[in-house]
């Protein structure tokens, strides 16, 4: 189930977005971070799996379309789906608007169905 990102989340979401090859360098990780607190349209969805968060998801909503700027799994749960189950979800509550990828999420997008136009 997605959850939305709240402060209290703050340090299991860093490790999860650390996941992300441009996002290793402390001080990247946390402009990163800050950006998704400051600005409304860039929002930042957890994945829970039982008890534990295993997944993130970040994008920015534009009016007719949302890019997915991050997208990461914890290792111990990789292959189970759960990158798919975030995108198929985001794709859901996005309705209408149509998803976008960035050069570093293009590659894992290609592989999720599309509901709504094409990457
Ligand atoms: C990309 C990522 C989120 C996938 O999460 P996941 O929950 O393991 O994905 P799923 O189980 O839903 O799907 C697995 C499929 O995605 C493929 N996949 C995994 N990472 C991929 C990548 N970077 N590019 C393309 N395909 C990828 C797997 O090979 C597998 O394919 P198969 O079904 O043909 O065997 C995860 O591998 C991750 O956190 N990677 C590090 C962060 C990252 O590089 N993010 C950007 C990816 S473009």
């Amino acid at each position: 189930m997605l959850f939305r990102y709240k402060k209290s989340f703050e340090k299991i979401a860093m490790g999860l977005m650390s996941f992300m090859p441009k996002e290793r360098e402390l001080k990247k990780l946390q402009q990163t971070m800050h950006i998704y607190e400051e600005n409304p349209d860039w929002q930042l969805f957890l994945w829970k799996k039982e008890d534990d968060f295993v997944g993130l998801l970040g994008l920015k909503v534009e009016e007719e379309s949302y890019t997915i700027h991050h997208i990461s799994v914890n290792p111990s749960h990789r292959g189970e789906g759960i990158g798919h189950e975030m995108i198929g979800k985001i794709q859901d509550m996005m309705q209408d608007r149509e998803m976008r990828a960035t050069e570093e999420t293009d590659a894992f997008l290609k592989k999720c169905p599309v509901k709504k136009g094409d990457l």
